[in-house]
Protein backbone atom coordinates (compact mmCIF):
# COMPACT_ATOMS: atom_id res chain seq x y z
CA UNK A 1 0.00 0.00 0.00
CA UNK A 2 1.28 3.30 -1.28
CA UNK A 3 0.40 6.70 -0.36
CA UNK A 4 1.13 9.73 -2.50
CA UNK A 5 0.77 13.51 -2.37
CA UNK A 6 -0.86 14.08 -5.55
CA UNK A 7 1.73 17.06 -6.21
CA UNK A 8 4.14 14.28 -6.74
CA UNK A 9 1.85 12.06 -9.10
CA UNK A 10 4.78 11.19 -11.90
CA UNK A 11 4.46 10.03 -15.41
CA UNK A 12 5.15 6.61 -14.50
CA UNK A 13 2.22 6.53 -12.38
CA UNK A 14 -0.36 5.83 -15.41
CA UNK A 15 1.93 2.54 -16.46
CA UNK A 16 2.34 1.26 -12.59
CA UNK A 17 -0.82 2.24 -11.21
CA UNK A 18 -3.75 2.95 -13.12
CA UNK A 19 -4.71 -0.76 -14.56
CA UNK A 20 -6.06 -1.11 -11.03
CA UNK A 21 -8.63 1.22 -8.74
CA UNK A 22 -6.79 4.09 -6.79
CA UNK A 23 -8.08 6.62 -4.49
CA UNK A 24 -8.56 10.11 -5.60
CA UNK A 25 -8.99 13.59 -3.72
CA UNK A 26 -11.30 15.59 -5.47
CA UNK A 27 -12.65 19.15 -4.29
CA UNK A 28 -15.76 17.36 -2.87
CA UNK A 29 -14.79 14.05 -1.29
CA UNK A 30 -12.29 11.44 -1.93
CA UNK A 31 -12.73 9.03 -4.90
CA UNK A 32 -12.16 5.52 -5.61
CA UNK A 33 -11.25 5.77 -9.42
CA UNK A 34 -10.78 3.94 -12.65
CA UNK A 35 -10.29 3.92 -16.17
CA UNK A 36 -13.26 3.50 -18.20
CA UNK A 37 -11.67 1.78 -20.68
CA UNK A 38 -11.31 -1.14 -18.41
CA UNK A 39 -14.01 -3.39 -17.62
CA UNK A 40 -11.90 -5.15 -15.12
CA UNK A 41 -11.43 -2.00 -12.82
CA UNK A 42 -14.65 -0.96 -13.02
CA UNK A 43 -16.02 -4.34 -11.82
CA UNK A 44 -13.41 -4.15 -8.89
CA UNK A 45 -14.94 -0.89 -7.78
CA UNK A 46 -18.04 -2.64 -7.21
CA UNK A 47 -16.65 -5.13 -5.54
CA UNK A 48 -14.50 -3.03 -3.22
CA UNK A 49 -17.44 -0.86 -2.10
CA UNK A 50 -19.71 -3.68 -1.97
CA UNK A 51 -21.69 -1.25 -4.44
CA UNK A 52 -24.87 -2.72 -6.30
CA UNK A 53 -24.11 -2.68 -10.04
CA UNK A 54 -27.28 -0.74 -10.59
CA UNK A 55 -26.17 2.24 -9.15
CA UNK A 56 -24.14 4.00 -11.85
CA UNK A 57 -20.94 5.67 -11.62
CA UNK A 58 -20.02 8.94 -11.80
CA UNK A 59 -17.10 10.02 -15.18
CA UNK A 60 -14.75 12.32 -13.57
CA UNK A 61 -13.04 14.54 -17.48
CA UNK A 62 -10.63 17.16 -17.77
CA UNK A 63 -11.26 18.62 -20.93
CA UNK A 64 -14.26 19.86 -22.88
CA UNK A 65 -12.84 17.18 -25.58
CA UNK A 66 -13.19 14.33 -23.28
CA UNK A 67 -16.91 15.45 -22.71
CA UNK A 68 -17.25 15.00 -26.86
CA UNK A 69 -15.79 11.62 -27.29
CA UNK A 70 -18.04 10.50 -24.44
CA UNK A 71 -21.53 11.88 -25.42
CA UNK A 72 -23.83 11.06 -28.53
CA UNK A 73 -25.41 13.95 -29.90
CA UNK A 74 -25.32 17.51 -29.32
CA UNK A 75 -25.07 19.55 -25.77
CA UNK A 76 -28.01 20.93 -24.39
CA UNK A 77 -27.83 24.75 -24.88
CA UNK A 78 -28.29 25.15 -21.13
CA UNK A 79 -25.89 22.33 -20.39
CA UNK A 80 -23.44 24.44 -22.42
CA UNK A 81 -23.69 27.72 -20.60
CA UNK A 82 -23.68 25.85 -17.20
CA UNK A 83 -20.33 24.26 -17.69
CA UNK A 84 -18.89 26.92 -18.95
CA UNK A 85 -19.66 29.11 -15.48
CA UNK A 86 -19.78 26.23 -13.13
CA UNK A 87 -16.90 24.07 -14.19
CA UNK A 88 -14.52 23.01 -13.10
CA UNK A 89 -16.80 22.05 -10.11
CA UNK A 90 -19.44 20.09 -8.14
CA UNK A 91 -21.68 19.92 -11.07
CA UNK A 92 -22.29 16.42 -12.53
CA UNK A 93 -24.82 15.92 -15.94
CA UNK A 94 -26.45 13.86 -16.91
CA UNK A 95 -26.07 12.77 -20.73
CA UNK A 96 -26.44 9.90 -23.22
CA UNK A 97 -23.64 8.18 -23.36
CA UNK A 98 -21.71 6.37 -26.42
CA UNK A 99 -22.14 2.93 -28.11
CA UNK A 100 -18.74 2.41 -26.27
CA UNK A 101 -18.73 3.06 -22.97
CA UNK A 102 -19.20 0.46 -20.60
CA UNK A 103 -22.64 -0.80 -19.51
CA UNK A 104 -20.69 -0.95 -15.64
CA UNK A 105 -20.48 2.80 -15.95
CA UNK A 106 -24.59 3.47 -16.82
CA UNK A 107 -26.02 0.20 -15.30
CA UNK A 108 -29.55 -0.22 -15.80
CA UNK A 109 -30.00 3.11 -17.62
CA UNK A 110 -31.18 4.03 -21.10
CA UNK A 111 -27.70 4.60 -21.32
CA UNK A 112 -27.45 8.20 -19.38
CA UNK A 113 -24.08 8.87 -18.02
CA UNK A 114 -23.48 11.51 -14.90
CA UNK A 115 -20.04 13.68 -16.08
CA UNK A 116 -18.37 16.29 -14.41
CA UNK A 117 -15.01 18.06 -14.17
CA UNK A 118 -13.32 18.44 -10.86
CA UNK A 119 -11.97 21.27 -8.94
CA UNK A 120 -8.49 20.84 -8.89
CA UNK A 121 -5.77 21.69 -11.78
CA UNK A 122 -3.24 18.67 -9.86
CA UNK A 123 -6.19 16.43 -10.54
CA UNK A 124 -7.09 17.44 -14.09
CA UNK A 125 -3.34 17.25 -14.60
CA UNK A 126 -3.49 13.71 -13.60
CA UNK A 127 -6.14 12.82 -15.49
CA UNK A 128 -4.61 14.15 -18.48
CA UNK A 129 -1.65 12.39 -18.48
CA UNK A 130 -3.79 9.02 -17.97
CA UNK A 131 -5.29 10.56 -21.34
CA UNK A 132 -8.69 8.58 -19.97
CA UNK A 133 -11.78 10.03 -18.11
CA UNK A 134 -12.15 7.97 -14.85
CA UNK A 135 -14.70 6.68 -13.23
CA UNK A 136 -15.16 7.84 -9.12
CA UNK A 137 -17.85 6.96 -6.85
CA UNK A 138 -17.00 8.27 -3.28
CA UNK A 139 -14.49 6.56 -1.65
CA UNK A 140 -16.27 4.89 1.52
CA UNK A 141 -17.33 1.15 1.70
CA UNK A 142 -21.38 1.47 0.59
CA UNK A 143 -23.50 3.13 3.10
CA UNK A 144 -20.75 4.99 5.00
CA UNK A 145 -20.34 8.06 5.51
CA UNK A 146 -18.26 10.06 2.11
CA UNK A 147 -14.87 10.32 3.20
CA UNK A 148 -13.61 13.53 3.22
CA UNK A 149 -9.43 13.38 4.27
CA UNK A 150 -7.22 9.92 2.88
CA UNK A 151 -7.53 8.12 6.64
CA UNK A 152 -10.85 8.37 6.21
CA UNK A 153 -10.49 6.27 3.32
CA UNK A 154 -7.80 4.25 4.60
CA UNK A 155 -9.79 3.15 7.76
CA UNK A 156 -12.87 1.75 5.02
CA UNK A 157 -10.46 0.19 2.74
CA UNK A 158 -7.16 0.06 4.76
CA UNK A 159 -4.65 -2.61 2.61
CA UNK A 160 -7.45 -3.74 0.23
CA UNK A 161 -6.07 -0.75 -2.16
CA UNK A 162 -2.68 -0.27 -3.49
CA UNK A 163 -2.67 3.80 -4.28
CA UNK A 164 -3.96 6.39 -2.16
CA UNK A 165 -3.47 9.56 -3.93
CA UNK A 166 -3.19 12.49 -0.97
CA UNK A 167 -4.93 15.73 -1.61
CA UNK A 168 -5.06 16.78 1.92
CA UNK A 169 -8.88 17.70 3.44
CA UNK A 170 -11.42 17.96 0.60
CA UNK A 171 -12.52 21.79 0.38
CA UNK A 172 -16.56 21.21 -0.32
CA UNK A 173 -16.71 18.16 1.47
CA UNK A 174 -19.85 17.03 0.19
CA UNK A 175 -20.76 15.63 -3.15
CA UNK A 176 -21.44 16.95 -6.41
CA UNK A 177 -25.18 18.17 -7.33
CA UNK A 178 -26.74 15.58 -9.82
CA UNK A 179 -28.20 17.91 -12.59
CA UNK A 180 -30.37 16.04 -15.46
CA UNK A 181 -32.85 17.83 -18.58
CA UNK A 182 -35.75 16.73 -18.63
CA UNK A 183 -38.37 18.74 -21.29
CA UNK A 184 -36.37 21.44 -21.40
CA UNK A 185 -35.99 22.12 -17.77
CA UNK A 186 -32.81 21.54 -15.46
CA UNK A 187 -33.78 19.01 -12.87
CA UNK A 188 -31.36 18.14 -9.48
CA UNK A 189 -31.63 14.32 -8.52
CA UNK A 190 -28.82 14.83 -5.77
CA UNK A 191 -28.25 17.91 -4.31
CA UNK A 192 -24.94 18.81 -3.66
CA UNK A 193 -21.75 21.23 -3.91
CA UNK A 194 -23.66 23.76 -6.40
CA UNK A 195 -26.55 25.09 -4.78
CA UNK A 196 -29.93 24.92 -6.63
CA UNK A 197 -30.16 29.26 -5.68
CA UNK A 198 -26.86 29.52 -7.55
CA UNK A 199 -28.61 27.28 -10.43
CA UNK A 200 -31.83 28.91 -10.42
CA UNK A 201 -29.88 32.58 -10.42
CA UNK A 202 -27.41 32.08 -13.38
CA UNK A 203 -30.32 30.73 -15.23
CA UNK A 204 -32.70 32.89 -14.46
CA UNK A 205 -34.99 30.60 -13.80
CA UNK A 206 -36.73 28.02 -11.52
CA UNK A 207 -34.77 24.74 -11.01
CA UNK A 208 -36.91 21.47 -9.71
CA UNK A 209 -35.35 18.73 -6.74
CA UNK A 210 -36.56 14.92 -7.56
CA UNK A 211 -34.32 13.79 -4.97
CA UNK A 212 -36.79 11.37 -4.11
CA UNK A 213 -38.67 8.36 -5.59
CA UNK A 214 -40.72 10.40 -8.22
CA UNK A 215 -44.54 10.00 -8.53
CA UNK A 216 -44.36 6.66 -11.26
CA UNK A 217 -42.25 5.10 -8.81
CA UNK A 218 -39.40 5.05 -11.05
CA UNK A 219 -36.31 5.54 -9.32
CA UNK A 220 -34.18 9.03 -11.11
CA UNK A 221 -31.04 8.54 -9.33
CA UNK A 222 -30.62 4.99 -8.46
CA UNK A 223 -28.31 5.93 -5.42
CA UNK A 224 -30.94 7.18 -3.65
CA UNK A 225 -32.33 4.30 -3.01
CA UNK A 226 -29.71 2.39 -0.40
CA UNK A 227 -28.78 3.50 2.69
CA UNK A 228 -26.27 5.88 2.82
CA UNK A 229 -23.92 7.85 5.00
CA UNK A 230 -24.43 5.99 7.96
CA UNK A 231 -21.70 6.08 10.20
CA UNK A 232 -21.42 2.79 12.87
CA UNK A 233 -23.66 3.78 15.53
CA UNK A 234 -27.40 5.02 15.85
CA UNK A 235 -27.47 8.67 14.90
CA UNK A 236 -30.89 10.48 16.16
CA UNK A 237 -31.90 13.78 14.20
CA UNK A 238 -33.88 16.45 15.90
CA UNK A 239 -36.41 18.36 14.01
CA UNK A 240 -38.83 20.93 14.40
CA UNK A 241 -39.68 24.17 17.33
CA UNK A 242 -39.14 21.67 20.35
CA UNK A 243 -36.26 19.91 18.95
CA UNK A 244 -34.02 21.13 21.59
CA UNK A 245 -36.61 20.73 24.46
CA UNK A 246 -36.76 17.15 23.27
CA UNK A 247 -32.99 16.67 22.87
CA UNK A 248 -32.55 17.92 26.71
CA UNK A 249 -35.21 14.77 27.69
CA UNK A 250 -33.67 12.23 25.12
CA UNK A 251 -30.40 12.74 26.57
CA UNK A 252 -31.60 12.67 30.21
CA UNK A 253 -33.16 9.28 29.23
CA UNK A 254 -29.81 7.52 27.97
CA UNK A 255 -27.44 9.49 30.16
CA UNK A 256 -25.48 6.74 30.92
CA UNK A 257 -24.32 6.20 26.73
CA UNK A 258 -21.53 8.54 25.77
CA UNK A 259 -23.65 11.51 23.82
CA UNK A 260 -21.69 12.73 20.57
CA UNK A 261 -23.50 15.81 19.50
CA UNK A 262 -22.59 17.26 16.07
CA UNK A 263 -23.42 21.22 16.39
CA UNK A 264 -23.19 24.53 14.71
CA UNK A 265 -21.19 26.99 17.28
CA UNK A 266 -24.34 28.86 18.03
CA UNK A 267 -25.83 25.11 19.44
CA UNK A 268 -22.92 24.84 21.58
CA UNK A 269 -23.36 26.14 24.87
CA UNK A 270 -27.14 25.24 25.07
CA UNK A 271 -26.52 21.18 25.40
CA UNK A 272 -24.46 19.51 27.98
CA UNK A 273 -23.41 15.97 26.21
CA UNK A 274 -20.15 13.89 26.33
CA UNK A 275 -18.74 15.65 23.33
CA UNK A 276 -19.71 18.53 21.29
CA UNK A 277 -18.32 18.24 17.54
CA UNK A 278 -18.11 21.58 15.85
CA UNK A 279 -20.13 22.31 12.40
CA UNK A 280 -19.21 25.45 12.43
CA UNK A 281 -21.26 28.48 11.86
CA UNK A 282 -21.69 29.10 7.55
CA UNK A 283 -23.52 26.24 5.73
CA UNK A 284 -20.06 25.90 3.77
CA UNK A 285 -18.78 25.22 6.66
CA UNK A 286 -20.86 22.79 8.18
CA UNK A 287 -20.59 21.25 4.50
CA UNK A 288 -16.98 20.67 4.94
CA UNK A 289 -17.27 19.18 8.72
CA UNK A 290 -20.64 17.17 8.56
CA UNK A 291 -18.92 13.41 7.26
CA UNK A 292 -15.83 14.82 9.09
CA UNK A 293 -17.49 14.94 12.42
CA UNK A 294 -20.08 12.16 11.82
CA UNK A 295 -17.00 9.40 11.52
CA UNK A 296 -14.89 10.94 14.45
CA UNK A 297 -18.14 10.66 16.49
CA UNK A 298 -18.49 7.05 15.62
CA UNK A 299 -15.33 6.48 16.89
CA UNK A 300 -15.63 8.13 20.44
CA UNK A 301 -19.15 7.91 21.48
CA UNK A 302 -22.26 5.04 21.27
CA UNK A 303 -24.85 7.59 19.72
CA UNK A 304 -24.77 10.70 17.74
CA UNK A 305 -27.20 13.83 18.17
CA UNK A 306 -27.94 16.32 15.17
CA UNK A 307 -30.36 19.23 14.74
CA UNK A 308 -32.45 20.02 12.06
CA UNK A 309 -30.92 22.79 9.35
CA UNK A 310 -32.84 25.18 7.27
CA UNK A 311 -32.94 24.36 3.57
CA UNK A 312 -32.04 27.13 2.00
CA UNK A 313 -28.84 27.18 -0.18
CA UNK A 314 -26.26 24.57 0.79
CA UNK A 315 -28.98 23.36 3.80
CA UNK A 316 -30.69 20.98 0.94
CA UNK A 317 -27.70 18.58 0.70
CA UNK A 318 -26.94 18.37 3.79
CA UNK A 319 -30.59 17.20 5.25
CA UNK A 320 -30.17 15.14 2.45
CA UNK A 321 -27.12 13.82 4.12
CA UNK A 322 -28.26 14.13 7.31
CA UNK A 323 -31.38 12.60 7.23
CA UNK A 324 -30.28 9.22 5.53
CA UNK A 325 -27.54 8.83 7.77
CA UNK A 326 -30.24 9.51 10.95
CA UNK A 327 -31.35 5.91 12.44
CA UNK A 328 -34.10 8.03 14.39
CA UNK A 329 -36.09 10.83 13.46
CA UNK A 330 -37.50 12.74 16.43
O1 LIG B 1 -18.71 14.71 -5.81
C1 LIG B 1 -18.99 13.62 -6.30
O2 LIG B 1 -19.92 13.47 -7.13
C2 LIG B 1 -18.15 12.40 -5.86
C3 LIG B 1 -16.69 12.65 -6.27
C4 LIG B 1 -15.81 11.44 -6.03
O3 LIG B 1 -16.66 13.06 -7.60
N1 LIG B 1 -18.65 11.20 -6.43
C5 LIG B 1 -19.80 10.62 -5.98
O4 LIG B 1 -20.11 9.41 -6.60
O5 LIG B 1 -20.49 11.08 -5.10
P1 LIG B 1 -21.15 8.38 -6.01
O6 LIG B 1 -21.02 7.21 -6.88
O7 LIG B 1 -20.92 8.19 -4.59
O8 LIG B 1 -22.54 9.03 -6.29
C6 LIG B 1 -22.99 9.20 -7.61
C7 LIG B 1 -24.45 9.52 -7.63
C8 LIG B 1 -25.28 8.32 -7.24
O9 LIG B 1 -26.37 8.74 -6.45
C9 LIG B 1 -25.75 7.81 -8.59
O10 LIG B 1 -26.96 7.11 -8.50
C10 LIG B 1 -25.88 9.09 -9.39
O11 LIG B 1 -24.80 9.88 -8.97
N2 LIG B 1 -25.73 8.81 -10.83
C11 LIG B 1 -24.63 8.44 -11.51
N3 LIG B 1 -24.91 8.22 -12.80
C12 LIG B 1 -26.23 8.46 -12.96
C13 LIG B 1 -27.14 8.39 -14.06
N4 LIG B 1 -26.73 8.01 -15.26
N5 LIG B 1 -28.43 8.71 -13.85
C14 LIG B 1 -28.85 9.10 -12.63
N6 LIG B 1 -28.05 9.18 -11.54
C15 LIG B 1 -26.76 8.86 -11.71
MG1 LIG C 1 -21.31 7.89 -2.62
Amino acid sequence: MKIIKLDNVEQEFIKEYSMKPFVIPTETVYGLAGRIDNDDVLKSIFKLKGRPSDNPLIIHISSFKMLNSLMEGELHKKYSLLINHFWPGPLSIIVKAKKNISKLIYGNTPRLIAVRMPDSPSLLNLINIIGVPLAAPSANKSGRPSPTNINHVIDDFGTELDVYIDGGPTKIGIESTVINIIDDKIVILRPGGITKEQLEEFLNENVEVKNNIIADEKIMCPGIKYKHYSPRIPVYLFKGKQRYENMEKFFKKVNNKKIGFIGTEDEKNNLSVFKFYNLGNSKKEIAKNLFNNLINAEKECDLICISEIDLDNEGLALMDRITKASSYII
